[in-house]
């Protein structure tokens, strides 16, 4: 698979990687390696990465506590701190080995760390391979609200090596799959087709459209990368789906849900909404969840958790002018952003939802 060349990067693929990250290193002078992993990619991703890295350049490890729940400014303060202790200065490099919370929070620490050291990413998971690791966002939690606290800077080069993809429990890469199908919802319908079937087919044919997923990202990300606008097609299925995802990961009563796990609920009542307010088609949006449903399943989530939730929508990082703007959709693969949508309309697509 060939490199894809971005304005400010590039992104390697399988066997490409390492003969990209070994020149780069040759070339670049950084004068240590900090390898920042979880207890999971520590175990199973590390091994196999440093085998594969050829440098003088001492390498360091430093590990974090896995889970949504360690995105936060007290594990950066962690990182930051480690960083210093180990003698990190400007020329130091940062590889973030791990899925969207390790390129997040990692892509965060290094780039304010002494005002901004490089990093790399090493997507692990495929929701950070086809969405986190790619388009410069960084960033934390605040509290429970997701992603509040960061900045847009991008990598040095990101490595998608698919073999990552082998050390992950099935749930994982269902979620990884949900940011696929947004792909294919808000870009082509025939992506979305292409998509269910390599979910249905055993994950057949599942590199390319990995490939396919990463150029969709990369071209919108170039238009506007700094989300004033078409980036916030990339949204979709988010507004009501972070909401959803912080909702449960601050009630100890709930289960945690994975990312995608709740974005695909978010794309279910992004349909519905896009029924009102759209030429959306009746067909479609039926069509639609009971896709996602056959896929993610069923939660529950009663009146009570639809308050909460629509509460939570003012912290929404689209918000402009005290209105929560939702991306909805035409068709699929026509999206419509700035949709202002009334909370009636929010309760009856949980209703739709719960059907
Ligand atoms: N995950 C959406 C974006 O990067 O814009």
């Amino acid at each position: 698979m060939t490199s894809i060349n971005t304005q400010n990067y590039s992104i390697h693929f399988n066997d490409n990687c390492y003969s990209a990250l070994n020149t780069h290193l040759k070339t670049a002078n950084y004068s240590k390696l900090f390898v920042l992993v979880d207890s999971h990619t520590h175990r199973f991703c590390l091994p196999y990465f440093l085998a594969k890295v050829e440098t003088h350049v001492v390498i360091e490890i430093i590990e974090i506590e896995a889970g949504e729940i360690n995105k936060t400014i007290e594990t950066c303060d962690g990182v930051w701190s480690a960083l210093s202790e180990l003698d990190a200065d400007r020329k130091s490099l940062m590889i973030n080995l791990g899925g969207g919370i390790i390129t997040d929070l990692g892509g965060f620490v290094a780039s304010t760390f002494k005002r901004g050291i490089n990093f790399i990413n090493v997507p692990t998971t495929l929701l950070a391979m086809v969405d986190a690791s790619i388009g410069g966002k960084t960033g934390i939690d605040l509290g429970a609200l997701k992603n509040q606290i960061g900045l847009i800077n991008s990598s040095e080069m990101v490595l998608v090596d698919t073999y990552f993809l082998k050390t992950l429990p099935p749930l994982e890469i269902r979620s990884g799959f949900a940011e696929m199908l947004k792909y294919g919802l808000t870009h082509s319908k025939s992506y979305w087709e292409a998509v269910i079937k390599c979910y249905e087919t055993n994950y057949d044919k599942l590199d390319d459209l990995i490939y396919k997923s990463i150029i969709i990202k990369k071209n919108v990300v170039e238009q506007d990368p700094f989300e004033d606008n078409i980036r916030k097609v990339l949204n979709f299925g988010h507004t009501l789906g972070h909401a959803i995802e912080s909702y449960f990961l601050s009630n100890k009563n709930k289960t945690t849900l994975l990312h995608g796990e709740a974005i695909a609920i978010g794309m279910i009542l992004a349909c519905y909404l896009s029924k009102e307010h759209t030429s959306f088609s009746v067909k479609d949006c039926n069509t639609i969840k009971s896709i996602l449903k056959s896929i993610y399943g069923h939660i529950n989530i009663n009146e009570k958790d639809q308050n909460t939730i629509i509460e939570l929508l003012k912290h929404d990082k689209k918000n402009e002018g005290g209105n929560v703007n939702f991306v909805l959709l035409k068709a699929i693969g026509e999206p419509k952003i700035n949709c202002i949508v009334e909370n009636y309309l929010i309760k009856k697509s949980f209703n739709f939802y719960n059907q």
